[in-house]
C-alpha cells in the first residue's frame, strides 16, 4: 500500500489548467500575495512577530480554546499535540486509516517514545465508541498506558457528523482519555455540517487547523487548546527545529485566508459534486464523494492511461496503477477548470 506513488507530476513544469491531486497544490493568489508583502514582522522565536501572535490569537478564539501555536505543516502540528499530551510509555488510541497513524512516520513513537494503538474507521469515517472502549487498556503493568483519543474530521473528504464525534469523545472522557482532533480539513468539516467552529472543536482538547489546504495559504497550521498544553508544545516545537523567525509573511497569509477563503468553501463541495455526476454520467467506473474530494475508481483499470492522457491536456491526477483515484477541488479550480477535466475524460473514454 502506498498513497503517495504516483502523485508526482510526469511533466514536472508547466503550470497546469487543472491539478486535481490535492488542495495542497493551491498557489497564494494576488490578494494573499499583498497581505505577504506587507506583513509586519518581528521574531516569532522572541514572541514578537504581531501577525503570529495575530494568527494564533484569532484562531484559539474562533475555536473557544485558551492559546495556539503557529507551525510548519499538519504533521509537526498533530505531533507537538501528541507529544504534549502523552509521556513516554502511553498510547494513543487512533483510527487505523487516519492520518496521524498511517502517514506521519510514527513520528510520536520515534520522538517521543509513545505507541499508536490503531483502531478499525467506519465507511462513513467514524470511530465506533465500543470499539474505542474495547480498545482502552486496564491499568496492568505489561499495558501500555491508554492516554489520548486521536480523531480526525474531515477524513478522506468525508464529514464526520457532531453526533458521531460526540460518541467518540465521550467513550474516551469515559475512560479518561484526553481528546485530539486532526482538522486538517477543519472548516470543510464545519462548512459541510453547518456547525460552529466551538461546536466541533469543543468536542476536542486540542485541534490541529491546516491553512495549507483549502484555505490556499503557501505553508502553516495552528494548534489550539489549553494554554499549558499550547505551552508545552511550543517546547517540543522549538526542541524539532520549528520555532520559525519572520515568520508574519507566513501567518498574514494564513490571516488573509482566514478572512477570505473560508466560506468559499462550500464552492469547492459543490464542484466536487458536479464533477462526481459528469463522472457518474459517463458509466466508466465507480464514484463516490463527499466534500470537495472525488473518488473514481475505473471499471477498466486503466489508470496510469487515463492519468498520461489527461497529463497531456493540463489536467494533472495522482493515481496508482489500480484502485481509486482520489480528485481534490480546491481555490486554483473553477467551474471551466472542472469542465476542462472532465471533457478531457469523456474523450479519454469515448
Ligand atoms: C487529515 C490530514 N491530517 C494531517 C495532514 C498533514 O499535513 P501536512 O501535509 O501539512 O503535514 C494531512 C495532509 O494531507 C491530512 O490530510
Amino acid at each position: 500500500m502506498n498513497n503517495y506513488a504516483g502523485m508526482a507530476r510526469s511533466d514536472r513544469g508547466n503550470a497546469p489548467v487543472c491539478d486535481l491531486r490535492s488542495d495542497t497544490v493551491t498557489r497564494p493568489d494576488a490578494g494573499m500575495l499583498a497581505a505577504m508583502a506587507a506583513a509586519e514582522v518581528g521574531d516569532d522565536v522572541y514572541g514578537d512577530d504581531p501577525q503570529v501572535n495575530r494568527l494564533e490569537h484569532e484562531l484559539a478564539e474562533r475555536l473557544g480554546k485558551e492559546a495556539g501555536l503557529f507551525v510548519p505543516s499538519g504533521t509537526m502540528s498533530n505531533l507537538l499535540a501528541l507529544l504534549a499530551h502523552c509521556q513516554r510509555g502511553e498510547e494513543i488510541i487512533v483510527g487505523h486509516g487516519y492520518h496521524v497513524y498511517i502517514d506521519e512516520a510514527a513520528g510520536a513513537s520515534v520522538l517521543g517514545g509513545m505507541s499508536l494503538c490503531p483502531v478499525p474507521v467506519r465507511a462513513d469515517g467514524a470511530l465506533d465508541p465500543a470499539v474505542i472502549t474495547e480498545a482502552v487498556k486496564e491499568d496492568d503493568f505489561h499495558y501500555a498506558i491508554s492516554r489520548l483519543l486521536s480523531l480526525e474530521n474531515t477524513h478522506n473528504g468525508l464529514v464526520v457528523p457532531l453526533a458521531d464525534m460526540q460518541a467518540a469523545a465521550d467513550a474516551g472522557r469515559r475512560a479518561n482519555l484526553a481528546v485530539h482532533l486532526d482538522g486538517a480539513r477543519f472548516f470543510n468539516a464545519t462548512s459541510a455540517l453547518g456547525c460552529s467552529a466551538t461546536d466541533l472543536a469543543g468536542l476536542a482538547d486540542t485541534v490541529s487547523i491546516c491553512l495549507s489546504k483549502g484555505l490556499g495559504a503557501p505553508v502553516g497550521s495552528v494548534l489550539v487548546g489549553p494554554r499549558e498544553l499550547i505551552d508545552r508544545a511550543r517546547r517540543w516545537r522549538k526542541m524539532l527545529g520549528g520555532g520559525m523567525r519572520q515568520a508574519g509573511v507566513l501567518a498574514a497569509a494564513g490571516l488573509y485566508a482566514l478572512a477570505h477563503n473560508t466560506d468559499r468553501l462550500t464552492e469547492d463541495h459543490a464542484r466536487a459534486a458536479a464533477m462526481a455526476d459528469g463522472l457518474r454520467r459517463l458509466q466508466c467506473g465507480e464514484v463516490s464523494q463527499a466534500t470537495n474530494m472525488v473518488f473514481f475508481t475505473p471499471a477498466d483499470g486503466r489508470n496510469e492511461d487515463l492519468r498520461d492522457h489527461l497529463s497531456a491536456e493540463g489536467v494533472v491526477i495522482g493515481c496508482g496503477a489500480t484502485g481509486a483515484i482520489r480528485l481534490v477541488l480546491h481555490t486554483d479550480i473553477d467551474d471551466t477548470a472542472v469542465e476542462a477535466a472532465l471533457s478531457s475524460i469523456r474523450q479519454f473514454y469515448g
